[in-house]
């Protein structure tokens, strides 16, 4: 199984394949922001990679980065929008915790949503 490291957190084993985002809240317990609900719409998803990042992305999330001006920022990627392949450490930079919303949205399905183009 995966391990999945959130800096400053811990580290997880992980189901292989699970999308980050649920890893995130089920694996290692935290507050993820995932507003839309997993499907590419709301950046709240985000994480920066410290290691392990993939070097593919669904065409879905290059399409939200460059609209939202964050395509480029180093390590910044949709925890929505990827798949547990391999071990991997990511900051946790979009929490609940802090930002008056009521909840974090509602629960991404267990497969990416739109269906993903590998870019
Ligand atoms: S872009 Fe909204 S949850 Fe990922």
């Amino acid at each position: 199984m995966p391990k999945l490291t959130v800096t400053g957190v811990g580290t997880f084993e992980v189901p292989a394949g699970k999308r980050l985002v649920n890893a995130l809240v089920d694996e290692c317990g935290l507050d993820q922001l995932h507003a839309c609900g997993g499907v590419a719409r709301c950046t709240t998803c985000r994480v920066e990679f410290v290691t392990g990042e993939p070097a593919t992305m669904t065409k879905a999330e290059r399409e939200v980065l460059v609209a939202k001006g964050l395509s480029g920022t180093a390590g910044l990627r949709l925890s929505c929008q990827i798949a547990c392949d391999g071990d991997m450490e990511v900051r946790a930079i979009s929490r609940l915790a802090g930002t008056g919303r009521k909840d974090c949205g509602s629960r991404p399905t267990d497969a990416i949503q739109p269906p993903p183009e590998w870019v």
